[in-house]
């Protein structure tokens, strides 16, 4: 079985759409969602729709807590935490409560999905350096973890003790080795290229693979502005910084 999973959509309907469709296109039959559904674009009500109606195994980002208010925005940049304040107002009140009631962890056959770190989902941290990733496989004991939260798709493959980094597009699942592999940003990629991310998962094959796709970026930074928020959340996107 194919699964798209997607996360950091972050409220960008242009994205999310065209990252549907190639997924659709591809054959995927499941769709897991790890978190920042909310939170810099302008059209949270819209993603929130479109992701509940996926159905699949979904869990929490910082930026969904913030909007639904269970976390403070006092460590969020000034951007940020206006688009947090902005997207609780814009957003019905049943969506903020769907958010709200998303768990932090899951697990689906064999598969741990977590939006940050699974030592400490609620601390929001972020996973950057083989020696945080040996600790963070440490705190799990299946053989491959998924995550969001740095925007940048690449996974850690570990060996006995000895972890790698790498942003093949590629890679295959091994008997024996554990994983931890950050699928990207489907709605503010941060890694120079612009095209929103996701990662194809081939149960069968154990293969995982980064997928990008070019989608209507003018639209996205035009609804951005006309909403009022921060010009700048508007130009990254054209940047993929
Ligand atoms: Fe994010």
């Amino acid at each position: 079985m194919k699964i798209a999973v997607i996360s950091d959509v972050h409220s960008n309907l242009e994205a999310l759409e065209a990252v549907l469709a190639d997924a659709e296109t591809q054959g995927a039959a499941q769709y897991w969602c790890l978190g920042d559904i909310v939170g810099y674009g302008a059209d949270p009500d819209a993603v929130v729709d479109r992701v509940r109606a996926l159905a699949g195994p979904t869990v929490a980002g910082n930026h969904d807590w913030a909007a639904c208010g269970l976390v403070s925005t006092r460590q969020f940049n000034r951007q940020a935490a206006f688009a947090a304040h902005w997207t609780s107002k814009a957003m019905r009140p049943d969506n903020l409560e769907w958010l709200k009631a998303l768990p932090l962890a899951e697990r689906i056959d064999g598969t741990l999905i977590v939006h940050a770190t699974p030592s400490e989902p609620a601390a929001w941290h972020y996973c950057m350096q083989v020696e945080d990733a040996l600790d963070e496989m440490e705190s799990y004991s299946e053989s491959l973890c998924l995550i969001g939260h740095s925007h940048v798709p690449g996974a850690f493959e570990r060996h006995d003790d000895e972890v790698r980094y790498t942003r093949a597009e590629e890679l295959v699942v091994r008997e024996g080795r554990q994983y931890l592999v950050n699928v990207g940003s489907v709605g503010q990629p941060r890694d120079g290229d612009k095209r929103a991310a996701y990662l194809m998962f081939d149960t069968e094959e154990r293969r995982l693979r980064h997928v990008r796709v070019a989608y209507d970026i003018a639209t996205a930074q035009q609804k951005i502005l006309a909403a009022g928020l921060p010009p700048w959340l508007a130009s990254r996107l054209g940047d993929g910084d």
